[in-house]
């Protein structure tokens, strides 16, 4: 077959390529040959590049019943990273203020105690001069935990030397660049399993690309080896965590925070046992479920997987899945260059700090003399709605409307010490510090309420001023003391398990690589809900964020390590037309969490994984177009599921010649 000739216009790494009376071949050919590059992690093994701590978690005698196992895969499962992409960058303004060291930063930080710090320690000055403000965030997502402390401290520096204000403000491609984003994760596994679909035994060694400082890297690892079970009880499980020193950018916080990649490489687990089973995915899955009233995790935590079956149960059942897998197979029967893939996955996750001393709180509530009420927190407002979630709770403690209560800012001097906005817990954490707070102002005014009980808010207030009652109260939340013994390898890691699952179906263009989103349905459990439009908001952007993750958004480095793919026009984000054509969320109803604020759970990390429904969806769809044209069902595929990727999975003469053509191009990683 000769191809139609034509000139090509694309882009690699950044870079504009033209090829003249180009054919597919060359195309594809040139595309790979360029961005085909580096494989991080495994010269990071073959060198032993390691941070320390190396971890090990695990229960059972994995090494003993894999021999009793019917069958023994071993495999590999890569998952690369992803850049935060806030709509705002990083940046801040420091003003010095002239006397004795003491200096004001406006910040958008998610830590604002934690950049008071460093900024202080920079300046050599006390953390009592140093006053950190936070409007609000455009955007965290866990990467404005501490890159954004060390940009502060060197514009400190630059202010305290000048005497003058100093703004620094990151551009797209500089924060990028600089201050990187999620963990790439390489998991290979050993896995022993019966031709039911049972998991006997499995062995996970999790190897991260931490890049060229621990940052976080560490407490990544272990959130990825804590939640490497997700909703299975396998009774043989071991995981390893090593985090790679290697010459990129330092990975940092992002959504999930090592969750979606140990999830990640164990529901890649459960597939391909179901491909070799010849059984859908879902039903391996159900198989292997956590079941009962009363269940141990592999940390030997306490839990009941009541709520994760049922959001499972009413997924499935919402979704229509099984009617809609029926309709897939039949649909990939009538058409060889598209086809559709279905898949769902459930979902456990835990709120919180495993380092139990970060779950804690604090609040400052004033009242005014004209009945208006003033809260200050030690969260941070980044979109995740905290501030409204704050106002709520005053609201219901105190009586009032929430018209007459404000929230100006977060600031280091009106609550000190405080936690980040991190780990889901931002509610948990603040909601009951403010409660706290409103509760003992309450207790104040009881007395003039019962004296006056028809009195208004303005008049309580207005007398208790006159009576010397102190109209200004502080909140406290100790946590939970949540803790991980490494040695043992168990320990209470969660205050609590956050559950739900999600169904997504795509269809794939077996000649283009691209895909469609079609339809996902999530059911969330959140508990009982404070604000469920927020919720359900956290629910779809997070989905959304997910997409992104495990579909189109790749980093591309060059040889040396820095980055290539520096703003929109070569890093691909989700777009509205990524968006599937139906997306339904639902919270679970007839949900309570005894342990946090007014029976709710926290919601802001856990929806991101379910973008790896996406993934597993076009897995499927590749392996329809691959049986039929008398490839084997099992293929490596790594995420993100890009549309070279799927192209090169959906084998054919054309994908062969550039591969066999390119001698690193076999697993088709352009990334790291
Ligand atoms: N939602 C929006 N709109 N913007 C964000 O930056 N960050 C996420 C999530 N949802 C984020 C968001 C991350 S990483 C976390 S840990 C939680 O919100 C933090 O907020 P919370 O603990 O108050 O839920
Ligand atoms: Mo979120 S990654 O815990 O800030």
């Amino acid at each position: 077959m000769s191809a139609p000739q034509s000139t090509l216009l694309f882009f690699v790494n950044g870079k504009k390529v033209e090829e003249k009376n180009a054919d597919p071949e060359t195309m594809l050919l040139s595309f790979l040959r360029d961005s085909c590059i580096l494989y991080i992690i495994v010269d990071a093994i073959k060198h032993s590049s390691y941070f320390e701590p190396q971890r090990t978690i695990g229960r059972g005698h994995v090494d003993a019943m894999m021999e009793t196992a019917e069958h023994v895969l071993q495999d590999e499962m890569y998952m690369g990273g992803q850049e935060h992409f806030y709509l705002e960058t990083q940046g801040l303004v420091a003003e010095p203020r002239g006397e004795s060291g003491e200096m004001d930063l406006y910040v958008g930080t998610q830590h604002a105690a934690f950049t008071q710090e460093l900024v202080s320690q920079a300046l050599g000055v006390c953390s009592n001069k140093i006053t950190v403000h936070v409007k609000r965030l455009g955007g965290g997502f866990g990467g404005k935990v501490m890159k954004i402390a060390a940009l502060s401290a060197i514009t400190a520096v630059a202010a305290h030397r000048t005497g003058r204000a100093v703004r620094c403000c990151l551009d797209r491609g500089d924060d990028m660049l600089i201050t990187s984003g999620r963990h790439p994760f390489l998991g290979k596994y050993k896995v022993g399993y019966q031709s039911d679909g049972t998991i006997v035994a499995a062995d996970i060694t999790y190897y991260s690309n931490g890049g060229c400082t621990l940052d976080e890297s560490a407490f990544i690892m272990d959130k990825a080896l804590l939640h490497m079970d997700n909703a299975y009880r396998i009774p043989h499980l071991r995981g390893r965590g090593l985090v790679c020193r290697t010459h990129l950018p330092s990975f940092t916080a992002f959504r999930g925070f090592g969750g979606p990649q140990g999830l990640t490489v164990m529901e890649s687990v459960l597939h391909e046992v179901a491909v070799r089973c010849r059984l859908p995915p879902e039903t391996v899955r159900e198989l292997n479920m956590y079941r009962g009233e009363l269940c141990h995790t592999h940390h030997l935590q306490a839990f009941c997987p009541r709520d994760l079956l049922r959001c499972w149960d009413q997924c499935r059942l919402k979704a229509e899945y099984d009617r809609r897998l029926q309709d897939v197979h039949r649909f990939n029967s009538q058409n060889r260059w598209r086809k559709r893939g279905i898949a769902m996955v459930p979902q456990k996750f835990g709120v919180g700090f495993s380092k139990g001393f970060f779950n804690q709180g604090a609040a400052l509530v004033n009242i005014y003399k004209d009945g208006s009420v003033l809260v200050s927190h030690g969260g941070t407002e980044m979109g995740q709605g905290i501030n409204t979630k704050a106002l709520q709770v005053a609201s219901r403690v105190l009586k009032v409307p929430m018209s007459v209560i404000f929230i100006k800012e977060t600031c280091t001097g009106n609550v000190p010490n405080a936690a980040p906005s991190a780990a889901s817990f931002g509610t948990d954490a603040v909601g009951a510090a403010v409660k706290d707070a409103c509760e003992k102002l309450m207790r104040r005014l009881k007395r003039l309420m019962d004296d006056s009980p028809h009195n208004s808010w303005k008049q309580w207030v207005n007398d208790a001023y006159f009576q010397k009652v102190s109209l200004s109260a502080t909140g406290f939340f100790m946590g939970p003391p949540t803790d991980v013994d490494w040695e043992k390898g168990e320990g209470n890691a969660y205050y609590y398990f956050t559950f739900g699952a999600c169904c997504s179906e795509v269809e794939v263009d077996c000649l283009t690589g691209d895909h469609k989103n079609i339809r996902t349905d999530i059911v969330m459990d959140v508990g009982k809900s404070i604000n469920p439009a927020l919720d359900i908001g956290q629910v779809e952007g997070g989905f959304v964020q997910g997409l992104g993750l495990y579909t189109t958004e790749q980093l591309l480095y060059s040889a040396d390590g820095s980055l290539q793919s520096r703003g929109a026009a070569t890093y691909k984000i989700p777009a509205l037309c990524d968006v599937p054509g139906q997306l339904n969320v639902q919270l679970l109803a007839d949900a309570h969490n005894p342990s946090a604020i007014y029976l709710s759970k926290g919601v802001g990390e856990p929806p991101v994984f379910f973008g790896a429904t996406v993934f597993f969806a076009i897995k499927s769809a590749i392996a329809a177009a691959r049986t039929e044209r008398g490839l084997s069902a099992t293929f490596p595929l790594s995420s993100p599921a890009t549309a070279a990727r799927i192209r090169m999975s959906c084998e054919d003469r054309f994908s062969r010649m550039a591969s066999s053509s390119t001698e690193d191009a076999s697993r088709c990683s352009l990334d790291v």
